[in-house]
């Protein structure tokens, strides 16, 4: 059974031909396969409904937030004569769910030197490598620019550090108004110590809604105000978003959250592709790549199941970018270890095209390219590369926009977050929380002598002695 899901009027299709068994022979999903996929998914995504009907996904309602969006789009009318710049500070799920949403919906070519149509320029600067960090310090005017600290549990190290040097910079260089003209706080709306000092010295602040987890956050005010700020239209996104939200809980075949979730379950549990390779062809959807990955990896990578066992199986989710990584990934994809799926993510009708002018017609290597366009030519070695990978055996599944406009692009990252949580409930982990990165962030405490971690320290010292003899110099 060869199938090809098609909404004509949809924001998503998915096209799994080429992870059946029917066109990639062995190693595909099997109409049994795919059968048995009935039951865990229409249970799986019961278990969603019932989640969310006790309050326990919030996540779900954001799109429905019109008093949140009214309070963004105020801010951005305000702040768009008076900016800019805006200075994103934030990491993990409180920047690249932004970044992912500026680059696809104000990509460079629609944007002035100053931002598009004078709107202020978006900069997230999630990094702490003080070389890339200290370019803004230099670049970027104290008097024009917002500063939005970002920061759910306002205790990350490196946002935290990051926001004590731009307080600083904006108390002696942005004016004497800067702390409440030019600093805006994201934060929770009671706890952690940035809401204290936010509280404290009377800045301006916007909520993170205490049930909604960094990565599923982008639709809280840490992606719609600087978003807003930056010119997108943020009702668009939000509307493309409630659309999915209301697929994801249907008990349908439709659902293409639940059937994305359960196509990638099945390959990996059944067929050993433990790893999903997600492509997007086209730059402007380059950064939802990055926004994905750490979306699936931090929710499904879990040693442990809900129920105390050892969890043994996830699909590491890793990011490239066509028609670039055909140069670079594509021979490991196409004959290393069978154990990936490709996900590509193309676009029906690009933003802008280039036509590729009729010369050279004399030189057969070059003459079949003159006259087509750069667009054409992108689009066919993404279904040039999946058929490819399908003739050698390589399951591959495509999801395709119709355009890149705020509408396919709420309702692609709400379905993405959608079939995360619903992947957990297939592998029985918690998609929510994510223990394995706090142990890191506790070493680091040690190192950098915060009051109560120094048994990191000495863990730290003891581990570097026993390995020194392994350090060559
Ligand atoms: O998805 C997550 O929960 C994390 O990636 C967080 O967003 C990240 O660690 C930043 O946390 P915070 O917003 O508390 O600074």
């Amino acid at each position: 059974m060869a199938v090809e899901k098609k909404d004509a009027e949809g924001f998503l299709t998915i096209d799994y031909n080429n992870l059946t068994a029917e066109v990639v022979g062995p190693g595909g999903l099997t109409p049994e396969d795919l059968a048995s996929l009935k039951e865990p998914l229409a249970a799986a995504v019961k278990d969603l409904t019932s989640r969310y009907r006790q309050g326990l996904l919030p996540f779900l309602d954001l799109p429905k937030d019109a008093k949140l969006a009214k309070q963004c789009q105020k801010l951005a009318q305000s702040g768009r004569e008076k900016y800019t710049d805006i200075l994103v500070l934030g990491i993990g799920g409180s920047a690249l769910g932004s970044t992912a949403i500026y680059s696809a919906l104000q990509p460079l070519a629609s944007r002035s030197a100053k931002g598009k149509k004078g709107y202020p320029r978006l900069i997230v600067a999630d990094n702490i490598d003080p070389e890339g960090f200290a370019t803004h310090l230099e670049t970027l005017d104290p008097q024009t620019t917002l500063v939005n600290v970002i920061s759910k549990s306002g205790a990350t190290a490196e946002t935290m550090s990051q926001f004590m040097i731009l307080f600083d910079w904006l108390k002696k260089k942005g004016g004497k108004n800067a702390l409440t003209e030019n600093l805006l706080v994201t934060t929770d709306p009671t706890s952690g110590v940035l809401r204290q000092i936010a509280d404290d010295l009377d800045l301006v602040t916007l909520p993170i809604p205490p049930g909604v987890g960094g990565r599923f956050s982008v639709l809280t005010a840490v992606g719609l105000a600087p978003l807003a700020l930056a010119g997108v239209n943020i009702e668009g996104l939000l509307a493309g978003a409630e659309v999915a939200a209301s697929d994801g809980l249907k008990n349908s075949p439709s659902n293409k959250a639940a059937l994305f979730a359960g196509l990638n379950w099945l390959l990996t549990t059944q067929k050993n592709r433990d790893n999903l390779i997600f492509i997007p062809y086209s730059d402007a959807l380059a950064k939802v790549a990055d926004w994905f990955i750490q979306l699936w990896n931090e929710s499904l990578g879990k040693g442990l199941k809900l129920d105390g066992s050892e969890n043994l199986l996830a699909q590491t989710a890793a990011k490239a970018l066509g028609a670039t990584d055909q140069h670079s990934q594509l021979q490991m994809w196409m004959e290393g270890p069978a154990n990936k799926t490709v996900l590509f993510l193309g676009v029906d009708k690009l933003r802008t095209d280039l036509k590729i002018p009729a010369i050279f017609k004399e030189h057969e290597a070059l003459a079949y390219l003159g006259g087509q366009t750069l667009g054409q030519l992108l689009s066919y070695e993404q279904k040039g590369t999946a058929r490819a990978l399908a003739e050698n055996h390589r399951p591959n599944l495509t999801l395709t926009l119709p355009t890149i406009s705020p509408q396919t692009v709420g309702y692609l990252l709400q379905t993405l977050e959608i079939a995360t949580v619903i992947s957990g409930t297939l592998y029985g982990v918690d998609p929510l929380d994510q223990p394995g990165v706090e142990l890191g962030k506790k070493f680091t405490y040690g190192l950098m002598g915060r009051e109560g971690f120094s048994d990191y320290f000495k863990r730290y010292e003891q581990g570097r002695s026993a390995k020194k003899k392994y350090i060559v110099q």
